[in-house]
């Protein structure tokens, strides 16, 4: 048994499916059910006992150790968070609430767990336990064209209100393990795209607009580069750190995917102009629109992967060609899913801009 967090959301929820196609050990997920949780996610695994979902915030520590006494997990994995940047220079105070204050009070609660449990045995014991901290390279701020991409022992860095908080909880973590032992694991990943992805992240924002006929959105010049990986490869890179990762070790993982923004979105627009032509028989290139900047955007993410490569043996199974092209189909092919997701917090959303 597991104890996952977040796992309604978009990375979450493929780690669910990426684990249960694997095996049968069973996963409780607990998640608040915040506007980017939707259940929707999951429902291809309805009445299937392998996972539990409870609905409920990583703060609340009664909680989360009533699920620890009654589960007894020999995992936790923590991918709840606020996970928007946009969202978080605009409000900011969820995100310290969640990602900070959120995640030391997980801590807390696992502590006093992990502490009950016996020295030795043949099951569960202190020293196989795992607390897995789910992040991202944002921790590490920005590079320029020449830099070297983000290696493990790059300085952290944070620019934005999310990276901010995301840092705080690496460093809260870092010091739950040198400080009381807990055997942790800590992954830093780059941009990741898929299927069930919420709509307000650049990927889904794009495929979707683009069939509605709206504006592609472009912050600033577009040349700003993210590191883009499939998501069911970051989901088989975490699996991996859990079973194989050293305990204290943080593993940067990327699938070596460089792309501007711009091009990202003529990429997405190439496709869909193959897989949904527009009825008016126009590119759908032409619905790009620059927009006003994002406020201290981040000009370039880059992921040395070579730690986990190296001493785990993983390896992203996607391109940036095989993954977009899975995803922009897979959209085309879950248009209740998408139904659904538009209906509600996306809409308000929609409206919003810079400026
Ligand atoms: P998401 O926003 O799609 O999902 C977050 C989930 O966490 C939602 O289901 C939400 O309901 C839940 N949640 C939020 N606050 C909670 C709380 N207080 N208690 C319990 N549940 C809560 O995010 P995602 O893109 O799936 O990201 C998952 C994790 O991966 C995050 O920690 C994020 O920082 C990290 N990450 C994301 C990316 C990316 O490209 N999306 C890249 C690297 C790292
Ligand atoms: P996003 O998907 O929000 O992820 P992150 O900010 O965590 O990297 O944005 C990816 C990139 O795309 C980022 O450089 C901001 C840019 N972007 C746009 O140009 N237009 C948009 O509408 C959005 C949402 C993002």
């Amino acid at each position: 048994m597991i104890l996952v967090t977040g796992c309604a959301g978009f990375i979450g929820s493929n780690f669910i499916h990426t684990w249960l196609a694997s095996q049968d050990e069973p996963v409780v997920n607990l998640d608040k059910l915040t506007y980017a949780g939707n259940l929707e996610n999951l429902s291809s695994l309805s009445g299937d006992p392998r996972h539990i979902f409870v609905q409920g915030d990583i703060g609340d520590k009664d909680l989360v150790s009533g699920l620890l006494a009654k589960y007894k997990p020999r995992s936790v994995l923590n991918f709840a968070a606020e996970s928007h940047v946009d969202r978080s220079i605009l409000g900011p105070g969820e995100f310290i609430q969640t990602n900070v204050v959120g995640t030391f009070n997980l801590l807390e609660a696992v502590r006093a767990y992990w502490n009950e449990l016996p020295a030795e045995g043949d099951s569960l014991t202190k020293s196989n336990f795992r607390f897995l901290h789910v992040s991202t390279d944002e921790v590490y701020g920005t590079l320029a064209p020449n830099d070297p991409p983000f290696a493990e022992t790059n300085p952290y860095e944070p620019n934005s209100p999310y990276a901010a908080s995301k840092a705080s909880s690496d460093h809260l973590v870092r010091a739950w393990h040198h400080t009381y032992g807990l055997p942790v694991l800590t992954t830093n990943c780059s941009n990741n795209y898929g299927p069930y992805h919420f709509p307000e992240k650049l990927i889904p924002l794009v495929i979707l607009n683009a069939l509605d006929g709206k504006p592609l959105p472009i912050y600033g010049d577009g040349q700003q580069v993210r590191d883009w990986l499939f998501v069911q490869d970051h989901c088989r890179a975490i699996m991996r750190v859990l079973e194989a990762g050293r305990v204290g070790e943080t593993y940067n993982i990327g699938g070596w995917n460089e792309m501007a923004n711009i091009d990202v979105v003529k990429t997405i627009c190439s496709r869909l102009d193959v897989l949904r032509p527009r009825t008016d028989g126009r590119k759908y290139a032409e619905q790009i629109t620059f927009v006003k900047d994002r406020p201290g955007h981040d000009r370039r993410y880059a992921i040395d992967a070579r730690k986990i490569e190296k001493e785990l043996g993983w390896k992203p199974q996607e391109t940036f060609e095989s993954g977009i092209q899975k995803t922009v189909q897979w959209y085309l092919d879950n248009p209740e899913w998408v139904k659904g997701v538009t209906s509600g917090e996306y809409r308000k959303w929609l409206g919003r801009q810079y400026g």
